[in-house]
């Protein structure tokens, strides 16, 4: 089985390439390179000892597409590949609408031209907006809060449509809650371009000593400690809730819709600690006002992943900052080095 992987040179597509060459597929990337480096990708046959194809390709361009599509016998689809900064999509939504809508609508036209019509895409819990309970069921409105998460549902509709239209087509939405961790050996891990907008890419550069502390978001949401509450989730488990989508995608299962998440909340505080005790750094922080857009607090209900692909997250949230440290420790100006 040939896969292709879009955006596959990026944090979460770069962890999913190292799994899907552990099951033995073929792996095909595809990736422009926007917000990543093709080091990652020769890490991921460090790890594995095995090869991969990558193609320097956008989304924009049909004719590059359509290049892997006549060169490779293409079995399935995982489509990583969007801008995915909050903040930037407020200040520049053209170039996000454009990018993520653009890119999938070509991806998918290409995909229909050579009848390859099984894809899984990444998609998020910011689809849910701000949820009235927890934890989120696959079931719960959704809604968008910016111009990033507006791409994801729309590409979401998207996709939905393409299936009523046409029965033949296999579509597994994942909704990823919150991806921290890297990979055990730490070769491969997330590589933020500047100042990291994230909290643990955030909290591991204090650690280093890149950044002086961590501004708090808030002390007075309604939570235990008052600090945001969210599902963090290791990219590995993440990566294996791919690889347990692909078999069942395979056997024309039609729409699919899963949340991957852990099914358990950590607040900021929790995660500094966490992080502190991985690290054996004192994280340094002061407590500001909320950032605008933040909920409360996000948690998946992964009981239908569990039940319908077998899969669960495993690691604990020690396994996820020990992991991160490690990355952080082992590549201080993350891939930058080596190139
Ligand atoms: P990432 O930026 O590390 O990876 C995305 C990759 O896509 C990058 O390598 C980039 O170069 C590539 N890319 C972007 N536009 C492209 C284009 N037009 N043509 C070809 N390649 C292009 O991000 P990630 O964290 O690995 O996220 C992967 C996917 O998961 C994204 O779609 C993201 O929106 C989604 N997601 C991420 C998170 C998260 O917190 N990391 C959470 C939920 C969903
Ligand atoms: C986590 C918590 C912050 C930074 C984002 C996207 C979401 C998804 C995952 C792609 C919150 C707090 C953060 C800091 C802080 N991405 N925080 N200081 O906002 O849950 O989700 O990434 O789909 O769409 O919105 O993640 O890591 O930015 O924040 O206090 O410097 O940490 O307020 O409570 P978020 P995050």
């Amino acid at each position: 089985m040939k896969i292709l992987v879009t955006g596959g040179a990026g944090y979460i597509g770069s962890h999913t390439c190292v799994e899907l060459l552990n099951e033995n597929y073929d792996v095909v990337v595809l990736d422009n390179l926007s917000n990543s480096s093709e080091e990652s990708l020769t890490r991921v046959k460090n790890i594995t000892e095995k090869s991969l194809e990558f193609y320097k390709a956008d989304l924009l361009n049909k004719k590059q597409i359509a290049t892997v599509f006549s060169e490779h016998k293409i079995d399935g689809v995982i489509h990583f590949a969007g801008l995915k900064a909050v903040g930037e999509s407020v200040s520049i939504p053209l170039k996000y609408f454009h990018n993520n809508i653009t890119g999938t609508l070509n991806l998918l036209a290409v995909m229909n031209d050579f009848n390859v019509k099984n894809i899984v895409f990444s998609s998020s819990a910011t689809v849910y907006g701000d949820p009235a309970s927890l934890p989120i069921k696959e079931e719960f409105p959704l809604s968008a809060t910016n111009p990033y998460g507006r791409t994801k549902l729309m590409i979401e509709e998207i996709l939905q449509d393409l299936y009523h239209s046409d029965k033949n087509w296999n579509i597994a939405l994942l909704r990823y809650f919150n991806p921290i961790g890297a990979h055990k050996s730490g070769e491969i891990g997330e590589d933020p371009c500047g100042i990291p907008n994230n909290l643990v890419p955030y909290i591991s550069q204090v650690a280093i000593g890149f950044l002086p502390w961590l501004s708090v978001f808030g002390n007075d949401y309604d939570t235990p400690d008052g600090t945001g509450v969210r599902d963090y989730i290791h990219v590995v488990d993440l990566a294996l809730g791919h690889i347990k989508t692909l078999p069942k995608l395979f056997t024309n299962p039609g729409l699919l819709i899963y949340n991957l998440g852990t099914g358990s909340g950590y607040s900021v505080l929790e995660m500094i600690k966490g992080f502190e005790a991985a690290s054996n750094k004192k994280i340094p922080y002061k407590i500001v006002d909320r950032r605008p857009g933040d909920i409360a607090a996000c948690w998946a209900d992964p009981a239908k992943a569990q039940e319908e692909l077998g899969w669960k997250a495993n690691k604990t949230l020690a396994d996820m900052c020990k992991d991160t440290w490690n990355w952080q420790k082992k590549n201080p100006n993350g891939y930058l080095e080596s190139l």
